[in-house]
């Protein structure tokens, strides 16, 4: 099989790598790449914003399957002109990925489907959105309807916060994006990343992941994309797991059929662990970076077979293998990340660190002549297994010691959590 995977990020080094370890992968292309996927992959540079130019690229080189990895091209419907193309594509349908592309969208489907979320109102226009923080009072939540790269949301612990929050959103902040805001009711808990396949129909669970979106150890600083991911979060005990399951996934999966629009590909669920039971903090409509990491890492089954039955519609009875072992991944970020990071700054020492418990996905780098150079902010994901998430962890960061970088950083404090858990 012949197949094309659309991405440059740390997630699809870490798709493309699982990909390619099945025994059907006879060719793999990577649009655009990074570095990390130049070794076993060909990079293609191409506009994924122009769906026409993808589907002659993968035309010419007789693709048979795309695998759409980031957000923004399943939200721009890559994915249904890909398949209108003809071609087998895994990754949702615009109106699909709204789920993503729209937070009020999840949030009135939550009402249709009866999906335990955070109470929230839905605003247009900065007085009343102003009336409402003010009648409800901090903490509270403000967030951008649309995609913002992460950086929409507001965790307001002050009226003061709240109300800059808001201001900020309707002065344009967020482009059009902030043109609707949805505030909500601040949820007290530990957060856990579900990840699920649809066919639209079937749901298959996968491992649940925890990640850090704070930029500095102890969960302090602005969020990032994520600083470092564990698998599996010890929060999500199969009881919750399964009440994620039957109250928040499965209701979504089928209000999304009934509504004529099935939803299909990898549905990410952040989830907040209440003391009232699990709640629906948002839905991603792809895997998590870098919680994609590391379930790769602990996927013992065929991905490719995974992804394709997703496309195809045949989840019915499949269930993927993990092993039992953890994995952690800590990210190498750029300086200045995630507000200035610096690019070109060079890496020495991330070659030659791979092995069966250890991974070194690439994010943002490339290769120019025989140098890896940093290219954005998020750089490397040293992603590493180990039988808890402590040996996971004591490997990732003897591999990440190993890595001569003076440019780059990262948090030092990666699955503290389960680690304190697991010394008990
Ligand atoms: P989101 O982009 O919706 O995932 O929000 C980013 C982060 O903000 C989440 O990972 C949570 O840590 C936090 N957050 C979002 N909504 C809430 C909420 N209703 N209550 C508490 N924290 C939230
Ligand atoms: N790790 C968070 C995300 O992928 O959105």
């Amino acid at each position: 099989m012949r197949i094309l995977v659309i991405g440059s990020g740390g997630r699809e080094h870490a798709l493309a790598w699982a990909i390619a370890r099945s025994e059907r992968c006879d060719k793999l292309f990577v649009m655009p790449g990074n570095g990390g996927t130049a070794a076993f992959a060909e990079n293609v540079i191409c506009d994924i914003t122009d769906h026409q130019a993808v589907i002659d690229f993968a035309r010419r080189k007789a693709v048979d399957f795309v695998v759409i990895g980031p957000d923004a091209p399943a939200v721009a419907g890559l994915g249904d002109d890909v398949r209108a193309a003809g071609l087998l594509c895994f990754g949702p349908s615009r109106a699909a990925a709204q789920l993503e592309g729209s937070k009020a969208f999840t949030k009135a489907l939550c009402d249709e489907a009866g999906v335990p979320t955070a109470a929230y109102g839905r605003f247009e226009a900065e007085v009343p959105a102003l009336a409402f923080v003010r009648e409800r009072g901090a903490p509270i939540v403000i967030k951008a309807d649309g995609l913002a790269a992460g950086k929409g949301v507001t965790v307001a612990m002050t009226l003061a916060e709240a109300e800059d929050a808001v201001r900020d959103c309707f002065s344009g902040a967020f482009g059009a994006s902030g043109s609707r805001v949805v505030i909500e009711e601040y949820l007290e808990g530990e957060e856990a990343s579900i990840f699920a396949l649809s066919d639209g129909e079937n749901v298959v669970m996968l491992p649940s992941a925890q990640d850090h979106k704070r930029v500095w150890d102890g969960d302090r600083g602005p969020n990032t994309g994520g600083m470092g991911a564990y698998s599996p979060a010890p929060v999500m005990t199969p009881e919750l797991t399964a009440r994620v399951e039957n109250e928040i996934i499965g209701p979504s999966i089928r209000r999304m059929a009934e509504r004529g629009t099935p939803f299909t590909g990898v549905l990410y669920a952040g989830i907040m662990v209440t003391s009232s039971g699990p709640k629906l903090i948002e839905y991603n409509v792809r895997f998590g970076d870098p919680e994609c990491q590391v379930l790769m890492l602990r996927l013992k089954s065929d991905a490719l077979e995974m992804l394709e039955r997703t496309a195809r519609g045949q989840l019915a009875g499949y269930r993927p293998e993990f092993g039992d072992d953890a994995a952690l991944t800590v990210v190498l970020a750029t300086r200045g990340y995630p507000v200035d990071p610096g690019r070109g700054s060079e890496i020495v020492g991330a070659d030659g660190l791979d092995g069966p418990d250890l991974m070194v996905f690439h994010a943002g780098t490339m290769r120019v002549g025989g140098r890896l150079l940093a290219n954005g902010g998020r750089v490397l994901n040293v992603t590493a297994l180990g039988a808890t998430v402590t040996e996971a962890q004591a490997r990732a960061y003897a591999a990440v010691d190993r890595i001569d970088w003076p440019e780059g950083f990262c948090r030092r404090d990666i699955g503290w959590r389960a680690v304190e858990r697991e010394r008990g």
